[in-house]
């Protein structure tokens, strides 16, 4: 086995690169891999000559094929991936109170994870500024933890929907939430005319192909009534091209892969919408955080899932962390509102 593991090395390097070959052979280890160590690995700075085969290998045409072949499959699949694989799993490293899965805001280095995430659904509160009898959507509602920022405003559970691609997610929300979830791919699904007064979004955006942001922004705008609101809060990629360790990101999230803030800017605005908010936040401190608290509870993980999922998250916290703290993605928070009539 081991022999295998390290014979598929060359061959990854050659067809997906050599981030993608090193962080691969990390996850296929036997063992739970060292945390301090994996960190380190992942984050170092490397000599000037590899960083450079890292980031233009594969040549730019054949990074463009591997992305475009992984872009065939079914959403449903690649979030399965992610996010199926256990709910108590999730819940060792997640916020305790909301259980969100998305950047937090610490304002301070005392704060905890539960405050900067507390931070974070107060602000996203003030954006989408909930109204009781207001209809609001949710994209990619995970555990339901904004919806019941929201029902702490409103009290309003009938008005409240969710949808995820997450059957797991489902079950958890139809066991402790009872909002109006669906297990519907909102990219896919059929919107009526000005059905609601606010949407948003956190976390989910970054799931939507290149090509289905215009028609999924049609529906939106469609969907919304005039003076409504679409509140995002997600990461984008800072330029244009695919940058060499791209097929990275497919170990985490199969089939899905973002776009540049140019492209969503200029699809926002051919939509019809007018954006009214715009800020900027780091991810950085709430990947960290998710890292400790997940290898304080090494032992009860490795009860939940098997030691190759463990890996991948060990991975997957300091492998993100890079790409932000190399200013590749941007997470932002945006209000875009479709005009009164
Ligand atoms: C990173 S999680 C964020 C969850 C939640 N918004 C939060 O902040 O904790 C992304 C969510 O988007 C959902 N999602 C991604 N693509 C989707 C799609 N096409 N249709 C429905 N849900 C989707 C996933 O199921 C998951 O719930």
């Amino acid at each position: 086995m081991q022999l295998a593991r390290h014979a598929l090395a060359p061959i990854e390097a050659l067809v997906y690169g050599v981030s993608y070959a090193f962080i691969q052979n990390l996850i296929r280890s036997p063992e739970p891999l060292d945390p301090q160590r994996t960190w380190h690995a992942v984050t170092r700075d490397m000599p000037r000559g590899t960083d450079w085969i890292r980031m233009h290998w594969p040549l730019k045409p054949l990074r463009r094929l591997v992305i475009a072949a992984k872009m065939k499959q079914d959403h449903v699949l690649g979030i399965s991936a992610h996010y199926d694989v256990s709910n108590d799993f999730y819940r060792l490293f997640l916020d305790r109170k909301y259980m969100f899965y998305s950047c937090a805001d610490f304002r301070s280095p005392t704060d905890t994870l539960e405050q900067a995430q507390q931070n974070k659904a107060d602000y996203i509160c003030r954006l989408i500024d909930p109204r009781p009898g207001e209809k609001i959507l949710e994209l990619g509602c995970g555990w339901g933890s904004m919806l019941r920022r929201l029902y702490e405003e409103t009290n309003d559970k009938s008005n409240l929907y969710g949808l995820t691609l997450s059957r797991e997610q489902k079950a958890y929300n139809d066991q402790h939430n009872h909002f109006n979830v669906d297990f519907a791919d909102f990219i896919t699904r059929q919107y009526g005319a000005e059905q609601y007064d606010k949407i948003y979004s956190i976390g989910a955006w970054e799931h939507v192909r290149p090509k289905e942001i215009p028609p999924l922004l049609a529906q939106l705008y469609r969907a919304l009534k005039p003076g409504g609101r679409l509140i995002k809060h997600f990461f984008c990629r800072g330029n244009e091209g695919l940058i060499g360790p791209a097929a990275c990101s497919q170990i985490y999230f199969p089939g899905s892969i973002g776009s540049s803030y140019r492209y969503h800017a200029k699809a926002w605005e051919a939509a019809g919408f007018r954006i009214t908010h715009c800020s900027i936040h780091d991810y950085r401190p709430t990947l960290r955080a998710w890292f400790d608290r997940l290898v304080e509870h090494t032992d009860e993980a490795l009860k939940l899932v098997d030691v190759h999922t463990y890996n991948r998250y060990l991975t997957f916290f300091p492998a993100s962390w890079r790409y932000f703290n190399d200013h590749w993605g941007i997470v932002t928070r945006w209000i875009l509102e479709k005009p009164r009539r």
